[in-house]
């Protein structure tokens, strides 16, 4: 879900185009284009690659030196991309713009009914280049088009499924921009010289402020002199014009203060979209990457792997997969698993998980997890990364891209993956029957309303935050799932914080760290797990008589002793298994402000990066 953008206008829009794409390149992408109308027909040059490289020694790849290589199209009137690729690795043929020489267009978003849309293509005559679904809304616009390109717009996205922001044009319209979308984002910028399309008001900012909030299956047709707006019935509509009064760095957060803070609020949609697209009839399926029930039935015991927060989310994999499914998981850091020689063979499986994809000691235990013969599955969010290529399965999470270097987003798509994971294993093993596993599939389909709950409530997690700003060290407590998010919510406040934190299993605390408590020493402690609840009632007030100030995180209709619990933190209720993916945004959201109150550098923490590629 990258970034759009289309000029028409009086001047020549080859530069303008690949400037307004620069400004989109803070979203993160894999590859870009351009699509301009030259004479009588659509010239496109796009590249794999940073727009322009870095690095010297990237002399071959980006649009940049395309453009200089192949020369830049003449023309005024254009569209732009900057790809992250969710179907198809990054490359040139699969960069967008995408067409036939009648039809091209720009895509931002997931085709989930892509493949059902190709195979009636190609029932119709119509090949493939790419390996994109974006290539089949092209080709179905190609297929509707018969002079008319709102008829053929309006056919095409009546038989299209997912989330998309398009900006197409056609070869026998010249000079003309069509845009439509569903879900992702896209807005149309006017001026008195020229009109454009863009992902958000970045890319335009310095063109002009005013602008139009395409909405749902709205249709534009954008002109130089003049924009008009359809329903997506053909009916002529009025929008009202807006008028953007931020600057561009402000634009570029989406009005948020951090990317973080957006990443965040962004998790109901990256949930949907990396839950929906493995639910098949209301059962999760994997048969896309090839793991069959015949296949997990072949496995003795599943290892996870990971660093930092994708270890963590493997932790959380752990608890419900041998709770639902009975089959062992061993979890283990990755930088530790490479040197211990571990006790895998041919008849396991191991999962590794990756946001960035190239973190160096998960790479390395990945290979070694080859090498002795085990089966992998890689659980990634970059497509195309070295584990996603390394691994012999792979299994993309669209949670878009995650430009802090804190985790949020791309742990939350984790858990949701090893939740769906747990059901499917757990069904194929037999644990579970497929009425028990539809109901968890659905009610794990409903967490983004719950999250979006949680995400309406940051008073209460600023007042805990100015609570725990001024901490030397404080713990984080819980028990079984509690304990895994336990992990999470302390990583979070250490990195960006810079305030020290540990997690403990709130039962082991007896056994020697209870000496740390402290009067006034803060203490979170995760209780959701109403079938631990009165273990960890006595875990806080442990803590408590031994003067700590205890805010517990739990469920909105728990009863909390007001002698035990400073501050309560309320979620909305789901089943106790599923908790964690409510509970993780209260853990993400306190870390979030206590840093802000502390003045840190929230996107980019001291010390640290956001893809660690080495040892
Ligand atoms: C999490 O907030 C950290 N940024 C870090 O622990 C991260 O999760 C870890 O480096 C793993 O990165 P990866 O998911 O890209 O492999
Ligand atoms: N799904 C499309 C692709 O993989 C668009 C990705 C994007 O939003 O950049 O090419």
């Amino acid at each position: 879900m990258c970034g759009i953008v289309g000029y028409v206008g009086k001047e020549e829009c080859a530069d303008i185009l690949v400037n307004a794409l620069r400004r989109l390149e803070y979203r993160g992408y894999d590859s870009a284009g351009i699509a301009v109308f030259e004479g009588d027909r659509i010239k496109t040059v796009k590249a794999k690659g940073k727009i322009k490289p870095e690095k010297d020694d990237d002399k071959k790849s980006g649009l940049w030196n395309k453009l200089k290589e192949e020369g830049k199209p003449v023309g005024t009137c254009g569209i732009g991309h900057t790809r992250w690729a969710t179907h198809g690795e990054p490359s040139d043929v699969n960069s967008h713009p995408i067409g036939n020489g009648r039809v091209s267009i720009v895509h931002n978003g997931i085709i989930e009914n892509y493949r059902e849309i190709k195979k009636f293509l190609m029932s119709h005559g119509y090949g493939f280049e790419s390996e994109t679904d974006t290539e089949t809304v092209a080709k179905l616009l190609d297929y509707y088009y018969e002079g008319d390109p709102l008829e053929a717009i309006e056919k095409a996205v009546s038989d299209i499924e997912g989330a998309y922001a398009l900006g197409i044009i056609f070869r026998e319209h010249k000079n003309k921009i069509f845009a439509v979308r569903k879900e992702s984002p896209l807005i149309v910028g006017v001026s008195d010289e020229a009109n454009f399309i863009a992902s958000d008001v970045t890319a335009i900012l310095e063109h002009t402020r005013d602008y139009y909030l395409l909405e749902h299956n709205e249709i534009a047709e954008i002109r130089q002199d003049k924009v008009k707006f359809y329903d997506i019935h053909g009916n002529k509509i009025e929008k009202e014009l807006q008028t953007a009064t931020w600057d561009i760095e402000a634009a570029e957060k989406g009005g948020f203060e951090h990317f973080m803070l957006k990443e965040i609020h962004e998790q109901p949609d990256a949930i949907r979209k990396t839950v929906s697209p493995r639910v098949k009839n209301g059962m999760p399926s994997f048969e896309e990457c090839g793991l069959t029930d015949e296949r997990i039935n072949g496995y003795d015991r599943i290892f996870i792997v990971g660093c930092g927060s994708a270890m963590h989310a493997g932790m959380v994999g752990k608890y419900v997969i041998e709770d639902l499914a009975r089959v062992p998981v061993i979890v283990d850091i990755a930088s530790e698993f490479r040197y211990r020689n571990p006790l895998i063979t041919d008849k396991d499986l191991v999962v590794i998980i990756s946001q960035s994809g190239e973190t160096a000691d998960t790479l390395a235990a990945l290979k070694l997890s080859k090498e002795i013969g085990a089966d992998t599955l890689a659980v990634v969010n970059v497509v195309g990364s070295s584990i996603a290529r390394e691994a012999a399965m792979v299994m993309y999470t669209n949670a878009g891209p995650e430009i802090s270097v804190c985790s949020t987003k791309a742990y939350a798509v984790q858990i949701a993956f090893m939740y769906l994971l747990a059901f499917r294993i757990a069904y194929a093993k037999g644990a579970v029957d497929e009425e028990r596993c539809r109901q968890l599939t659905a009610e794990l389909e409903g967490i983004p309303e719950k999250i979006q709950q949680c995400l309406e409530n940051k008073e209460q997690y600023q007042y805990v935050a100015s609570k725990i700003m001024s901490a030397d060290s404080l713990l984080y407590i819980g028990r079984g799932l509690d304990y895994a998010l336990s992990m999470e919510g302390s990583l979070k406040l250490k990195e960006i914080s810079y305030i020290h934190s540990e997690s403990y299993a709130a039962g082991e605390l007896k056994h020697g760290t209870i000496s740390l408590i402290t009067e006034g020493m803060p203490v979170i402690a995760v209780a959701t797990q109403r079938a631990l609840f009165d273990k960890m009632a006595s875990n806080v007030k442990e803590v408590k008589t031994r003067g700590a100030s205890v805010v517990m995180v739990c469920h909105d209709s728990m009863n909390v002793e007001s002698e035990s619990v400073d501050h309560k933190v309320g979620l909305p209720t789901v089943s106790d298994l599923l908790m964690p993916m409510v509970t993780v945004v209260p853990l993400q959201m306190i870390a979030y402000y206590t840093a802000v109150q502390r003045g840190t550098n929230v996107d980019k923490p001291r010390n640290l990066a956001k893809s660690v590629t080495v040892e």
